[in-house]
């Protein structure tokens, strides 16, 4: 972090003091608060982090208003053109593009972590088979804890980064073997012929009746999508498993509170919640209906898909999602799915509409994604989990980071006090 040559000036009650005005390497320079409160007596107040940055962060850096994402400095179209996901991973991880035997190294190493602990499978079988699969792989990733005692140990460099391999490796078993529990199928395990996408492809749609032959386009669509969702700066899965992080709880404790927190359809439940409402509008003629509730103050329901905190232009990501969904429908030949049809008419509609317009509303990257999945051959209820297995990455690259600050201390907000002040007790004989 750079120390800004300025200052900001707060005068409160006619006191003044000075805050330094740190910059970073782009994006808006911050005011450093940590003193205000020894000197003022003051907190700040922003609930929904609006207008507070948490930490400093130098893995992934969005611009909301040019609609831009970057990896490492890397932007998100390019990665999701030339690079694959484990690569992604790397760059995330490590902070620069790796060298061919780097990526060799790395890959060969999350290859052979694919597998769970046999006594895991006992775990999934506690759980209905109508459990949500998010329900089944925030209980096993949290479980993880139990199995994998020898990096949990979060002083130690070495136990934190088989910590971070084994997260990476084991997510798309977990959310495969989620997905098999759910439909009654046999698990099947990992293979390390396949790589990252395809594996967890075979390992979902793959039976032990006959052989299963990935299709290399789908695998490659499914590779993209990991690669859109590995990281998104301090969004609020992230921040959670950073907070939970703070405390110095193990690392798979942390993922697992990032994984709850993704589930929310404020957040990585939109992607299920969009093709659900796109699935309710069901045809174009209906779309004004659907428009006119979003804008209804008075209705709670919300165009699911669109919006976000900090796009307010395209989120890139969007973009990208949708040129993939038409090239995969076009090549699975569906063209003329009627959800697509629906989304791209809503998407138009509102992009012409003054109410999304003037909040700055467009297509984030759940609105989608949830087509491209669906039309692979997945059930809403997992894409969630996808979105899950994704940013798994980016939450342990982020964990990481703040884990090897040497500035870093437990995360404890503090409040603004609305509730009853000092009273004594009254005994019931005499309420
Ligand atoms: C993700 O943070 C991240 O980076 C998240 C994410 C990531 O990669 O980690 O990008 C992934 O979570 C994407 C967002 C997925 N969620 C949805 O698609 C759900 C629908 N979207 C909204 O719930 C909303 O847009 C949020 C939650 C995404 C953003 O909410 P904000 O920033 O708190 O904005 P807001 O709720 O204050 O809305 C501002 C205004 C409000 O109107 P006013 O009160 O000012 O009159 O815009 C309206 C809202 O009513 N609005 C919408 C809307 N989103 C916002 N109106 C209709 N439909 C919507 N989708």
């Amino acid at each position: 972090m750079k120390q800004a040559s300025r200052t900001a000036t707060l005068t409160l009650d006619g006191k003044s003091i000075e805050l330094p005005v740190l910059s970073g390497s782009t994006g808006p320079d911050v005011i450093d608060i940590r003193k205000l409160y020894s000197q003022l007596g003051v907190f700040t107040f922003d609930p929904g982090y609006t207008s507070t940055a948490s930490c400093e962060s130098r893995i992934t850096y969005i611009d909301g208003e040019k609609g831009e994402l970057l990896y490492r400095g890397y932007p998100i179209d390019q990665l999701a053109e030339k690079s694959h996901y484990l690569e992604v991973c790397n760059l995330l991880l490590y902070g620069k593009l790796p060298t061919p035997a780097q990526l060799e190294d790395f890959t060969n190493r999350v290859t052979r972590h694919t597998m769970l602990h046999e006594q895991i499978q006992y775990f999934f079988r506690g759980f209905r088979r109508d459990a949500h699969p998010m329900a089944i792989v925030c209980g096993v990733v949290g479980a993880m804890s139990a199995f994998y005692h020898d990096s949990t140990d979060i002083n130690d460099p070495w136990q934190r980064e088989v910590a971070s391999i084994r997260m990476i490796a084991k997510i798309p078993t977990i959310c495969a073997w989620a997905y098999k529990y759910s439909v009654g199928q046999p698990f099947v395990y990992p293979r390390n012929d396949l790589d990252y996408a395809s594996n967890f492809l075979h390992m979902c749609f793959a039976v032990p009746a006959e052989p299963y032959f990935v299709d290399p386009i789908i695998a490659r669509a499914m590779d993209r999508i990991f690669i859109l969702h590995a990281d998104h700066e301090q969004n609020a899965s992230t921040s959670t498993v950073r907070l939970a992080g703070s405390s110095q709880a193990n690392p798979f404790a942390c993922i697992a509170a990032g994984v709850a927190s993704l589930w929310g359809p404020a957040h990585g439940g939109a992607n299920q919640a969009c093709l659900e409402m796109l699935r309710e509008i069901g045809t174009v003629d209906r779309i004004p209906e659907y428009i006119a509730r979003a804008k209804d103050k008075n209705d709670p329901f919300r165009l699911m898909g669109f919006g976000h905190r900090v796009y307010k232009n395209f989120d890139p990501r969007a973009k990208v999602m949708k040129q993939s969904a038409d090239e995969v429908l076009g090549l699975l030949g569906i063209e003329n799915n009627e959800t697509l049809k629906v989304a791209k008419e809503l998407e138009r509609i509102a992009l012409e509409d003054e109410y999304f317009i003037e909040k700055k509303l467009y297509p984030n990257v759940d609105f989608y994604s949830g087509i491209i999945l669906e039309a692979i051959g997945f059930p809403t209820s997992m894409f969630t989990p996808i979105f899950a297995l994704a940013r798994t990455v980016g939450w342990i690259a982020q964990w990481k980071e703040m884990i090897e600050d040497p500035d870093g201390k437990i995360g404890r907000p503090r409040q603004l006090y609305t509730g009853a002040t000092r009273r004594d007790y009254v005994d019931i004989e005499a309420r």
